[in-house]
């Protein structure tokens, strides 16, 4: 892992996630804010920047004010449940040697050195509702103008549950999460860690609209919703699931992740032989790709959908190939979290480019 970047705190990740709950920042640093670059909105509420922080580094909120203070407009809330959840165990985030990755890739293999991605491996843990709703609420009024909390919600399948119970369980979540003054709701469809329904909605898009409009019919009609989802190999797949959620939610966020298998260097396999979603950098082509099929998609069928790019980025030229593609605006987790400076960097190099094209 990178060292000496600065000296902004970030994540541990040989720290349990417990440890990193407890030891968020607590004191925002004081940077000088660029100009607003722009006209940017999310699903229709305005906001500074197109820069997002995605479902993931913003355990609490602590988390979300130290990354707000660090110039990302969109703060999104770690994905929550109706219940209380523990961690995986440790390792949480494992460096892989990855190039770019297709999503064909039998396995990944572990790495001593940091090349810019790692198997993420937390099972979407969760503190219980009473405890996230308070501390949403408390940390919406804290934000400035142009800035926006989201909180990334999952359903949790319980035993003897089907579609429609789980479908009732991401309302229920989404419902409180909208009652904490949340301004969007991201409802989590993909996690390539967790085996079960809740984690892999996207690829069943029959499942996906069931679930999206009991969600729809719980909340305000107005109220934004997004479907977040990882990444889709057959593209027949993806044309059905924007068809059926197109004028239930407002977007689709891509890509969570690309699953894979992880080896040790010597061949032996990791986390039980399940896959792990690989985020970061061997991320960033594939994912371009999905948000620009999601939009060839959506100009062909005449959908009525937002697209929100993530995975993999780490520079403002990277920003652009996403909102070249068709993206309306992006979100960020593991660069940030290796070095917290990289929005301040981002916007100042988007700024610049602005100047130069005299936009
Ligand atoms: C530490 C970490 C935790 C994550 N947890 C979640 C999560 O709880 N819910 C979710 O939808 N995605 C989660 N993700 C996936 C990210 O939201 C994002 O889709 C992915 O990391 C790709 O972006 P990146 O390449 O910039 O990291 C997590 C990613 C990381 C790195």
């Amino acid at each position: 892992m990178p060292q000496g970047l600065n000296d902004s705190p970030r994540y541990d990740r040989l720290k349990s996630y417990e440890w990193n709950f407890e030891n968020a920042p607590t004191e925002s640093p004081q940077v000088d804010i660029p100009t607003r670059e722009g006209l940017w909105t999310y699903c229709g509420l305005p906001i500074n920047s197109p820069l997002g922080i995605a479902a993931g580094p913003l355990l609490n909120g602590n988390w979300v004010r130290y990354y707000a203070s660090l110039e990302f407009d969109v703060l999104t809330y770690k994905t929550v449940r109706s219940r209380p959840r523990e961690c995986y165990e440790l390792p949480n985030l494992l460096p892989v040697h990855a190039d770019m990755m297709s999503g064909d890739e039998d396995h990944v293999s572990a790495s001593d050195e940091w090349q810019g991605s790692w198997a993420v491996s937390f099972g979407m843990p969760s503190k219980a509702p009473e405890f996230w709703m308070e501390d949403v609420r408390q940390t919406k009024e804290k934000l400035s103008a142009g800035q926006i909390l989201i909180v990334s919600v999952v359903g949790t399948m319980q035993p003897g549950w089907g579609i429609e119970e789980l479908a009732n369980d991401y309302a229920v979540c989404a419902k409180k999460a909208f009652e904490s003054k949340a301004d969007c709701v991201e409802m989590n469809f993909s996690c390539p860690n967790v085996c079960s329904e809740d984690g892999q909605l996207f690829q069943s898009p029959e499942e996906a609209e069931l679930v999206a409009k009991t969600v729809r019919r719980t909340v305000d009609s107005t109220s934004p919703l997004l479907v977040k989802i990882g990444h889709l190999q057959d593209v027949a797949i993806l044309v059905e699931l924007l068809c059926r959620l197109d004028k239930v939610v407002n977007a689709i966020v891509t890509t969570n992740s690309v699953a894979s298998q992880v080896t040790e260097s010597d061949g032996s396999i990791l986390f039980d032989g399940q896959q792990r979603g690989i985020c970061g950098r061997a991320t960033r082509d594939a994912s371009i790709q999905q948000v620009a099929q999601c939009r060839s998609i959506i100009e062909k069928q005449n959908l009525n959908l937002d697209v929100i790019g993530v995975g993999g980025i780490e520079s403002a030229d990277h920003v652009q190939q996403y909102l070249n593609a068709g993206a309306s605006s992006v979100q960020l987790a593991t660069a940030p979290m290796i070095d917290p400076n990289i929005g301040i960097e981002i916007r100042k190099s988007l700024i610049a480019k602005q100047k130069d094209s005299g936009s």
